[in-house]
């Protein structure tokens, strides 16, 4: 397991304006190159006790400072970022030996803007949202399964409402740092920290 880095490219940030354009291009090549789900990112927050927690989530909402998921409202996550909502994200895409590590602090999404998301999502996804009190105890799969028939049943005829236990949370970006692999270790690192105003851009040691 000492795997030889051949070239995650050289690394440029033309656009100190829009720090995350270089995300949304790496996404794109990662689809490109095959990744099944090139915008799975891992999510870290921090419950009371100063414990961290992470988990996957998708990338689904891009603008030139926030990024955004969706999630139950009720979920460990979801009550972590309301107590404290500082969060931290990171990409890995081995089909392009790259890494985006972000940091910033979430706040939940607007309705409509959930709603305009919800509205993309096959049925039975909406009616899945409807079904999971994510992260509490379940006592079988049959549970599930009947809870999802229930919801199924419940909306047949007419269109899937949101939840009101489902939402998103947009992250405003206050680092990131992008990573490229480069031959014998001599990777090439870049953070950009927000200002005041603008962004200060340093390259790192690897
Ligand atoms: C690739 C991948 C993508 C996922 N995407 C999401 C997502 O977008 N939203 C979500 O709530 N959970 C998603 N999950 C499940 C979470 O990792 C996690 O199990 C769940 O949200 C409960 O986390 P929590 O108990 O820490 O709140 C995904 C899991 C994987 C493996």
């Amino acid at each position: 397991m000492n795997k030889q880095y051949r070239d995650g490219g050289d690394l440029d940030v033309p656009n100190l304006d829009k720090p995350l354009e270089l995300l949304e291009s790496w996404v794109k090549e990662a689809k490109e190159k095959g990744s099944e789900v090139p915008n799975a990112m891992a999510i870290s927050t921090v419950c009371n006790d100063g414990k961290s927690h992470s988990r996957m989530v998708l990338l689904n909402y891009q603008n030139d400072e926030e990024i955004g998921f969706f999630t139950n409202l009720n979920s460990n996550k979801a009550l972590e970022l309301r107590n404290n909502n500082s969060i931290s994200v990171v990409f890995w895409w081995p089909e392009l030996e790259r890494q985006v590590r972000l940091e910033g602090k979430a706040r939940q999404m607007p309705a409509n803007q959930v709603l305009d998301y919800h509205n993309t999502r096959p049925r039975k996804s909406q009616i899945a949202a409807w079904s999971s009190n994510q992260s509490e105890e379940l006592q079988s799969r049959e549970e599930l399964a009947e809870k999802f028939n229930f919801y199924e049943k419940k909306f047949e005829g007419m269109d899937v409402p949101v939840p009101e236990h489902w939402g998103g949370f947009l992250i405003t970006v206050e680092s990131v740092e992008y990573w490229s692999g480069r031959p014998n270790r001599l990777h090439e690192r870049i953070l950009l920290t927000k200002l005041e105003t603008g962004w200060n851009h340093k390259r790192l040691y690897p």
